[in-house]
């Protein structure tokens, strides 16, 4: 029996088989552990089940004498030091694949959101300005037919594109997991598409992938959303971008910091969504997720590989 720390409660009853055959601490608030509190009550466990709300780098790794697996419970794992954890020969494990559908849709929500300017119409019937029917109010994109380009051709960017060939949208897209790797070509894909979505890892390459430079390419009519990692899009560079109507809009899932503060000077942009960080938010891929994370640390505290694991400890 291994001591394991779970930074959360998590949904469905994955916890109850850890459980079942480890002790193991679960984190009760629902804040997460500060920096400090995960230091000392990651210190004498075994195995650690993670959220991306936590950054585990090396000195966390090195105050760990008995770490033998870390899952993640997310498919991103930039919050993770891996090559501390593989210094360490200690496997960490991801949950790919079963947010997959759950994240595209959101994309998808987002687009027509942004395009079709629901939030404006939204809050325009509760406030009371529904005064009748008006030929040129809330005037929006067309969706239908639109370019879309995708910045990240992996999992979720491929499931994107799928759902857009349903409203016979032009696909453009980068490589894989690289935003930079590119079939169509960056450049060409933020000039000639009415939709950017960003799909990539965050990585040292993709940190602020989409910059001042990236958004003057983009057309005046485009809208951009993020659904992968926040930090890939520089805010300051998007917020000047939706005040000097450089772009017509942008919806983000994440943000740069998480949470974003509600004095955030990037929410008084125009045209802009912003919801916090909800793409895996189904039930049934939360659930799943949670089955994936505990998989991958009752493998990893077993010595056997991990069936999503992101590094080449073992
Ligand atoms: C992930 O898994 O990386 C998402 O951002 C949260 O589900």
């Amino acid at each position: 029996m291994a001591r394991c720390f779970v930074t959360r409660r998590l949904p469905g009853t994955a916890l109850e088989r850890l459980s079942s055959c480890h002790e193991v601490d679960v984190w009760p608030e629902r804040l997460p552990p500060t920096y400090e509190e995960l230091v000392a009550r990651a210190a004498p466990v075994e195995g650690l089940l993670t959220l991306l709300t936590e950054k585990v780098d090396a000195a966390l790794i090195g105050n760990c004498p008995h770490l033998r697996a870390i899952a993640n419970y997310a498919v991103g794992y930039d919050n993770v030091d891996l090559a501390a954890a593989s210094a360490r020969g200690i496997p960490v494990g991801n949950t790919p694949d079963v947010l997959t559908d759950a994240t595209a849709d959101l994309t998808l929500a987002l687009l027509l959101a942004a395009a079709r300017k629901l939030p404006e119409a939204v809050a325009a019937v509760r406030e009371g300005d529904w005064l009748t029917w008006e030929p040129a109010q809330y005037l929006g994109a067309e969706v239908h037919g639109a370019t879309l380009g995708i910045i990240g051709y992996g999992r979720i960017g491929r499931a994107v594109a799928r759902r857009a060939s349903g409203f016979e949208m032009t696909i453009l897209h980068t490589r894989g997991g690289s935003g930079s790797d590119s079939v169509d070509g960056l450049e060409a894909l933020l000039e000639r598409s009415d939709f950017v979505s960003l799909h990539c890892p965050l990585t040292t390459e993709t940190y602020h992938l989409i910059d001042d430079d990236a958004l003057a390419r983009m057309k005046k009519s485009a809208i951009l959303i993020n659904t992968a990692r926040g930090p890939i899009l520089d805010h300051d560079a998007l917020r000047r971008a939706l005040v000097a109507g450089q772009i017509a809009g942008a919806a983000l899932d994440v943000t740069d910091p998480e949470p974003l503060p509600a004095d955030d000077p990037l929410l008084e942009a125009p045209n802009l969504i912003v919801v916090p960080h909800i793409g895996s938010a189904t039930r049934a891929a939360r659930e799943r997720m949670a089955d994936l994370a505990v998989d991958n640390l009752l493998a990893g505290l077993d010595g056997r590989a991990m069936p999503h694991q992101v590094n080449a400890a073992r």
